[in-house]
């Protein structure tokens, strides 16, 4: 068992990266005193595979603990999803010491966390991540989020959770895609800041891929500790620090938004995404030849798309103007300069980026 901690002042908070079963954190909730009683939203699926066991395991040690459903999908983090469950929550809530569980994916990690920071004006909540995007992101850092029709994350909160508990197991059960996605972050990281994680991805990937449950912890621990290290130095996102998070996202973006958010998963977007980013730094002379070759190798081995078959090039170049980075008629991106190291710039030519994006890009 690893522990990391997010240092916040009054708002820090531990992350535990486990092995073990929900009694241990059944344990550590009660030494926390969050509360004696628990709501855990979950989602179909997840429920029937982890909540039961969750709920039992809080039972034993004098928590109780209800579980609420939401259907799985990106449309729970919506308003209608938010009233339904926040409305339940009210009417049952004649405790005075409520807590949430967010046990799920990074859907219904935003959805806990929005609904724990409204609530009564705020609300103790966990995160229980299921997914390895959610344990290595989504779920530290207390951004928590709904989306409305116009687009995703519009309405939202800082609000830090008071424990992050990642469960090496329960990813175990995710299909392969969905680890192969989180992966795609996991190596953001050692682009951004993390020469050695990025090594160590290079030699054991046969073992992530396999679900080692050493290799896996090394990854989640790797991935926790960046995070938690640049939130706790730009917790709002105001300082910019926090930017760089963004490394292969701004294309990433444009790309989901013209394939529809239907074939492409975040995780593959931002694959293609980080691959146009290395190629842009290439051509500006930035990033070595060698340092690019790795990058689009790692997505090789890691069987993540290095470019998109079927799209629409007209669509994700529009959907890369409308996007919020480009500010002031410049282009703001993050790009590496070497494995381990990114900057951001509002220098780079559009010819340039549009010549990637067609390169990496085949039309319908
Ligand atoms: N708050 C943040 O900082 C932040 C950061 C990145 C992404 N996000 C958000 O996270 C969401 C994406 O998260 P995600 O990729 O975890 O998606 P998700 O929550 O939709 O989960 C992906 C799929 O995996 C299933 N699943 C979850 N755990 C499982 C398990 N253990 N076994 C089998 N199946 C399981 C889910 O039911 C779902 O079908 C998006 O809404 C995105 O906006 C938030
Ligand atoms: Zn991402």
């Amino acid at each position: 068992m690893h522990q990391i901690k997010v240092s916040l002042n009054n708002r820090s908070y531990p992350i535990i990266i486990a092995d073990d079963n929900f009694e241990a954190l059944a344990k550590k909730l009660v030494q926390l005193r969050l509360g004696t009683d628990a709501v855990i939203i979950t989602n179909t699926r997840v429920r029937r595979l982890y909540a039961r066991e969750l709920q039992n395991a809080l039972n034993t040690l004098n928590i109780s603990a209800h579980i609420f459903n939401v259907p799985d999908s990106e449309k729970s983090k919506s308003i209608s999803e938010y009233v339904k469950i926040i409305s339940k929550i009210s009417a049952m809530d004649t405790k005075k010491r409520l807590f949430l569980i967010a046990l799920g994916g990074g859907v219904v990690g935003d959805l806990t966390g929005f609904i724990a920071a409204t609530y009564k004006r705020g609300i103790p909540y966990i995160q229980i991540p299921t997914t390895l995007l959610a344990q290595v992101d989504s779920a530290i850092g207390g951004k928590t989020a709904l989306d409305l029709p116009s687009g995703k994350n519009l309405i939202g909160a800082f609000y830090q959770p008071k424990l992050v508990y990642s469960n090496i197991n329960l990813i175990k059960s995710l299909p392969s895609r969905q680890i192969r996605c989180g992966l795609a972050e996991v190596v953001k990281y050692g682009i951004i800041v993390d020469t050695k994680l990025f090594g160590y991805i290079e030699k054991n990937y046969k073992k992530i891929l396999d679900l080692d449950n050493s290799s896996l912890g090394y990854i989640i621990n790797a991935s926790s500790l960046i995070k938690a290290k640049i939130v706790e130095n730009d917790e709002r996102e105001t300082t910019g620090l926090r930017t760089i998070l963004n490394f292969g996202h701004t294309i990433g973006h444009s790309l989901e938004t013209a394939a529809g958010y239907s074939n492409l998963d975040h995780g593959e977007a931002i694959s293609i995404g980080m691959v146009c980013s290395a190629e842009i730094a290439h051509a500006m002379g930035i990033l070595p030849a060698d340092e690019l070759k790795r990058i689009i190798k790692i997505m090789k081995i890691l069987n993540l798309p290095q470019e998109a078959k079927k799209v629409d090039i007209k669509a994700v170049l529009g959907a890369f103007l409308r996007d919020k980075k480009f500010i002031n008629g410049h282009i703001r991106m993050v790009l590496p300069s070497r494995i381990g190291h990114v900057f951001v710039t509002e220098n780079i030519p559009y010819n340039l980026i549009k010549k990637v994006i067609k390169k990496r890009m085949a039309p319908a």
